[in-house]
């Protein structure tokens, strides 16, 4: 029996953080038995054990999060031991740690600067001795805008980016970092500034920068092993010079200059203190890193002649490449997303101007950027001297330190690229917090789109701790607003677009709610309920100001709505057809419905209130928007979806009805935005109509979510038609490639296409109800719970076989309903084979779903559909007409009778 994933607060091995509690976490894997018969955590100050602090009762425990409850003390490492015996006997145990950071203590350290007539990028240092053999060695730091800290010439930590983005007038962040290899006899302590969120352009048009000055505390404890404790702390005895940093700006980029200061003499300079009231706290952000690396795909001359790198993927992060540039050489980097016209582009990017310029003095260096990140799949490279071998070029692909939880692979190339996509987007939009995009002018925290795709990121990856960071970030904002959660987070100084809508703003109860079904309910939930509470009284408080009563519509103040929804004015409107006042109210009935639902799960008394205020709110909401019979007055598609997803309906049946009725007159296109589209497929496949949801996402003409795949999407886009079919982009306005919302669609491939479901929080008991469709032939899926490894594979095979391997992790239990098996099945711990008989025929090659494309790739099949379609020869030729599936045929003007005598005469082709 081995222990697995041991975490601490949903991280490995913590230091330093912000521990509003200790919860710790594992899975056990490789059991003889099914389910734990005692489990045991202990809390000790020593790797022995010697000094226990805390040990749990005998008995069960909750492996999804066990709430440690000791006091801690500043700057102590704690370790954990957990032990686990299962029902047959099998045993095992595992031990981690946690350190606190400086907690509450006081600051030896005093803020340092510079001198005001200095506009330089600073490089400070300190240089000393340290004479006895190092113990333990620990640096607590934070800078501003952003630091890099070196001991020596070795760059102190594997993050980037540091101190993270939060709400800098309320709180600072320090990072804790384990320097006891690093320390020698003689060392030179450095650190390196630069402007970044807190002090260059951040924000919309009307924001101001956090702060003006470079601002650096920090404090560096030593222990030897005779037990002395030596403090090497910021204060006017440190100095500083200029550094290569010529420029630097997380819209900008950076301008790295190695012969800046050649002709100058740089003197140090002694620092000089300065006042800074914001506090000082342990980080909550994840490390952010580089998470995985990229090589060149090509290397392109394009038609005006610029040489271009291409990646192959959007991401975000940087590049970086071994120095070989003689002296002198001014290499310029700009970053792109899609090429126009075979050229470089990135006029999408607005006025970010995203390059990073780099000057060589000639010596051998490893080159990147300091205090920037750029969202590209293209760079344009400008002033290379000498031959550019592609192969000394790294794509760093930069995020927050997550683990990757969810995994999926279809028989279907299309559809496993939309998976990527999706997970591109994540990993491109999940740097220190959820942003839209990050690539222009943006970049921010908007809480609508973080709403929108929080459980598909949940699947793709351990959100706990990097959810929790942007809960605080909304806190502090909430604290502001009293409780009026913004459009984005964190607002920074000045801005005038950070007001409070409904959707954006339901984020609050939206993401503890995913949290909760994700990990289950935790001391954390205490925490998050407290802000969800906030939220909607917020709302419930302005609904009686404005309204006179609580019971009302949220028909005032300005509303995103259903955000880039193609049922609006035009297609390039910024909002669609469905209601604002419906969305808003629709939202917050639900928002209330999940605060009595969570306050029940905590067992707060107050949760009465709540679900009496959300029933009445529905009732109202019923009485406004529903004919007695149960038909909506609003037939949008944004309106069906929310209706069915938040459970606010008369009749189910009937809404059903007419929403397949309005996706079958919408000719079964796509035409919702942010808040439909995301659900779509899902809702439909809730309904009991995933047929409808599979050929929404097998779809290949614009709008669907292949579209962008065939215009060789690799990330998602923000708009349905970023890229117009003849490859240009549609606007400069606003029109990400790397915008996350729409992804949320791989929710429908985990949750239905494999089907795995939770029946409880945290899912520790499951539902597996996997859709198979032909097309995709199989599924194999795999995701890493907070309770351990769930699979489900199924695989269509010939003669209306199909086989389903599935695996349920330790101590949980899933109810099983597989396609060709009369009966449910509940199973318990283990892997698991089945083979059954389908009633389906999920062989069957053709169908309406088919396009022409699939059709013509086949010569048999092609004569079929030559000898029935008169206009075959103009079909083929039209390469844009590949897409069109056969259900289209009718729009393209062939008759009903023509579409059927096809899929009588295709019917016999199997895969
Ligand atoms: C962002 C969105 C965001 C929206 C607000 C845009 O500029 O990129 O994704 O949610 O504004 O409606």
């Amino acid at each position: 029996m081995d222990i697995k994933r041991l975490k601490i607060n949903g991280i490995v091995e913590p230091l330093g953080f912000h521990f509003d509690d200790i919860i710790v976490s594992w899975t056990v894997e490789n059991s003889t038995g099914t389910h734990s018969h005692s489990e045991c955590i202990l809390v000790a100050l020593d790797s022995e054990f010697k000094n226990i602090i805390f040990e749990s009762e005998q008995g069960l425990l909750d492996s999804s999060g066990v709430s440690i409850p000791i006091t801690l003390a500043p700057r102590t490492r704690y370790y954990v031991k957990v032990l686990v015996e299962d029902d047959m006997g099998d045993k095992a145990e595992k031990i981690t740690f946690f350190e606190t950071g400086k907690r509450d203590e006081d600051w030896q350290g005093q803020w340092i600067t510079t001198s005001q007539d200095d506009e330089f990028h600073p490089l400070f240092s300190k240089s000393f001795i340290s004479e006895k053999t190092v113990k333990k060695a620990r640096l607590y730091i934070c800078g501003l805008g952003l630091y890099e800290a070196y001991l020596g010439a070795e760059k102190i930590g594997n993050e980037y980016l540091t101190p993270n983005l939060n709400d800098y007038q309320s709180a600072l962040q320090v990072q804790t970092y384990d320097v006891t290899h690093l320390i020698k006899r003689e060392n030179t302590f450095s650190v390196l500034l630069g402007n970044g969120w807190y002090k260059g352009k951040y924000g919309d048009e009307n924001s101001v920068p956090y702060g003006a000055q470079f601002g650096l505390v920090a404090e560096l404890h030593i222990k030897s092993t005779d037990g002395e404790v030596c403090v090497i702390t910021t204060d006017q005895s440190w100095t500083y010079i200029p550094s290569n940093v010529e420029q630097s700006g997380i819209y900008f980029g950076e301008s790295y200059n190695r012969i800046l200061w050649e002709n100058h003499d740089n003197m140090p300079k002694s620092a000089q203190l300065m006042t800074m009231s914001v506090p000082l706290i342990d980080r909550y952000s994840l490390p952010v890193v580089v998470k995985e690396t990229l090589a060149v795909k090509e290397l392109i001359v394009s038609p005006k002649g610029e040489t271009i790198l291409d990646f192959g993927q959007n991401f975000t992060g940087w590049v970086e490449w071994d120095n070989c540039l003689p002296k002198g050489t001014r290499v310029q980097l700009e970053f792109g997303e899609i090429l126009q016209d075979g050229n470089f582009y990135n006029d999408n990017y607005r006025t970010a101007e995203s390059v990073f310029i780099y000057t060589s003095n000639g010596e051998k260096e490893r080159v990147r950027p300091h205090f920037t990140f750029f969202g590209f799949r293209y760079v344009k490279v400008t002033g290379w001297v000498g031959t550019l071998d592609t192969s000394m070029f790294r794509g760093s692909v930069v995020y927050s330190d997550l683990e990757r939880t969810g995994f999926i692979q279809t028989g279907h190339e299309k559809i496993n690229r939309l998976y990527q996509n999706s997970l591109w987007g994540m990993k491109s939009n999940f740097l220190d917090l959820p942003t839209d995009c990050p690539q222009r002018d943006e970049r921010l925290g908007w809480t609508g789109d973080a709403q929108v795709f929080s459980k598909t990121a949940s699947y793709h990856m351990d959100t706990r701790a990097f959810y929790h960071k942007y809960l605080w970030d909304m806190r502090l904002e909430q604290q502001k607003r009293h409780g009026g959660v913004p459009a984005f987070i964190p607002v920074p100084p000045n801005s005038n677009l950070a007001f409070e809508t409904a959707i954006w703003g339901d984020a609050a109860t939206f993401i503890p709610n995913t949290l909760k079904e994700f990990y289950g309910v935790s001391q954390y939930s205490e925490i998050y309920y407290k802000q969800m509470k906030d939220w909607v009284d917020f709302v419930a408080r302005r609904l009686e100001d404005v309204k006179g009563t609580k019971v009302a519509l949220w028909d005032f103040s300005f509303q995103f709505g259903d955000w880039l929804a193609l049922d609006g004015p035009n297609e390039q409107s910024f909002k669609g057809d469905t209601p604002d006042d419906y969305l808003a109210t629709m939202y917050f009935c639900r928002s209330l419905e999940i605060v009595a639902l969570f306050g029940e799960a905590l067992g707060k008394a107050e949760s009465k209130t709540y679900r009496s205020y959300y029933e009445e709110l529905r009732q109202f909401l019923l009485d406004t928007y529903f004919t007695p019979v149960g038909h909506l007055s609003s037939g949008t598609q944004s309106s069906y979806i929310v209706a069915l997803n938040f459970n606010i309906y008369r009749n189910r049946a009937v809404l059903i009805d007419d929403f397949t009725k309005l996706l079958q007159k919408h000719q079964n296109s796509i035409k919702c935005g942010f808040v439909g589209a995301p659900l779509i497929c899902q809702t439909l496949a809730e309904c009991g109509r995933h047929d409808l949801a599979y050929q929404l996402l097998f779809k290949e003409t614009y709008p669907s979510w292949l579209y962008a795949v065939n215009l060789g999407a690799t990330t998602i886009w923000e708009r349905w038609n970023s890229v117009l079919p003849d490859g240009h982009m549609s606007g400069t306005g606003m029109n990400s490639l790397n915008h996350y919302s729409y992804g949320n669609v791989v929710e429908f491939l985990y949750r239905y296409a494999a089907g795995l479901a939770p029946k409880e929080a945290g899912f520790k008991t499951v539902k597996i109800s996997p859709k198979l469709n032909g097309k995709l032939k199989f599924c194999d899926c795999q995701f890493d719970s907070a309770y351990g490894r769930y699979r489900v594979k199924w695989e269509i095979l010939e003669n209306r076989q199909v086989t389903y391997d599935l695996q349920i992790p330790f101590n949980c239990q899933a109810e099983v309903e597989l396609e060709g098996c009369e009966e449910v099945m509940v199973l318990e711990t283990g892997n698991y084979h089945f083979q059954f008989e389908t009633k389906s025929d999920y062989t069957q090659r053709y169908h309406e779903d088919s396009t022409l494309g699939e059709i013509f790739e086949n010569s048999a099949a092609t004569e079929i559909f030559k000898k029935i379609v008169p206009v075959y020869e103009l079909m083929a030729d039209n390469g844009a007409m590949r897409i069109n599936q056969l259900r289209e045929l009718v729009m393209l003007g062939l008759s009903q009778e023509t579409e059927k005598e096809l899929l009588r005469e295709l019917k016999h082709f199997k895969y």
